[in-house]
């Protein structure tokens, strides 16, 4: 991971030295380099764990995630992230997205230096990635199961880069076939399951822990897995709850309500335990992988994911 770092901090320069503030801010911020550990992690399944090109890799998945939350804090209008200012709130929306296309490029670059294999991964992964992020900001159709559509966005918008981490981990590290397979299904669904905790996270925690505002995804309407659990209640008690929840929650003190309500709500656990369903159901696709600390290694990682608390 060291090793990461200090490659991290070469491929976010510029020759404009603005563009390498805007672009460094965020990475110096701070950030759990979830992406890049599950690279490193999932390479150790194979016999070389520790080519330079499983280092690009790693490189590669943070770069693109760095460069979608810069973008992401315009579409959220947040203020904080990784406990500093988002660059938006920093400089503006215009520095924010182009910055966050410069990292995308400078991702972009190296990923070229992987081959066209992985290049046609990365632009798949994208697709799903962007696909996922439009998806979440349109309601689900007529037809359509609220908790299906969310598991959709959230498969989409997270699942597919952790997923990628996975299999290029595995891959760029000399993994067989088999093994890359499973362990990208693995990263799909711990990939699933760190979005779910986050979206718990962004309820249940506060800025000093996350580093973000609670409540964004409850001000931008974005209705996750606990308000959606919340929603299937029946009981009376939650009447002045679920009111708030069908409403407009762009006022502070709606907004307010709504979150403390919902931190008391059963909601939260019956979302924490389907989070620790889905790591258990990841930890049972890692039968490729030989017993030993490697397996136990991605098996804990699972575990984290489901158990996180920033
Ligand atoms: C976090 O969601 C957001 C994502 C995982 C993906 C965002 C992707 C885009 C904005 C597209 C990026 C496009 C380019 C060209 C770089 P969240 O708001 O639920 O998480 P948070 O709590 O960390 O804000
Ligand atoms: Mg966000």
């Amino acid at each position: 991971m060291d090793v990461v770092e200090d490659a991290l901090s070469g491929h976010v320069r510029s020759r404009a030295g603005f563009v390498t503030e805007a672009a460094r801010h965020l990475m110096e911020a701070g950030g759990k380099r979830f992406r890049p550990l599950l690279v490193l992690l999932a390479a150790e399944t194979g016999d070389h764990p520790a080519s330079s090109e499983v280092v690009t890799a790693a490189c590669v998945v943070e770069l693109t995630h760095l460069a979608s939350l810069y973008h992401d804090d315009v579409m959220d209008e947040a203020a904080l992230r990784r406990g500093a200012e988002s660059a938006n709130a920093r400089w503006d929306n215009h520095v924010a997205i182009l910055t966050g296309d410069f990292l995308f490029s400078k991702s972009s670059e190296l990923t070229a230096e992987l081959g066209p294999d992985a290049v046609r991964i990365q632009a798949q992964t994208f697709t799903k990635l962007v696909e996922g992020q439009i998806l979440e900001t349109v309601a689900p159709g007529q037809d359509e199961d609220p908790l299906a559509h969310y598991l959709d966005v959230v498969a989409g918008k997270t699942g597919s880069l952790i997923a990628t981490a996975a299999r290029y981990g595995a891959r760029f590290g000399g993994a067989s076939r088999e093994v890359e397979e499973a362990l990208t299904a693995y990263g799909e669904i711990v990939g699933s399951a760190f979005q779910l905790s986050d979206d718990i996270l962004d309820i249940a925690s506060d800025s000093v822990d996350s580093g973000k505002t609670p409540g964004t995804d409850l001000r931008e309407g974005v209705p996750t897995l606990p308000v959606l659990m919340a929603q299937q209640s029946t009981d009376p008690d939650d009447a002045r709850l679920l009111e708030l929840l069908s409403g407009d929650l762009t006022d502070d003190d709606r907004h307010a309500e709504a979150l403390d309500l919902l931190r008391k709500h059963p909601a939260i656990d019956e979302a924490r335990a389907y989070v620790v369903a889905r790591a258990q159901e990841a930890k049972g696709l890692l039968e490729a992988v030989p017993q030993g600390p490697v397996r136990e290694a991605l098996e804990a990682f699972a575990d984290i994911v489901a158990t996180r608390s920033a």
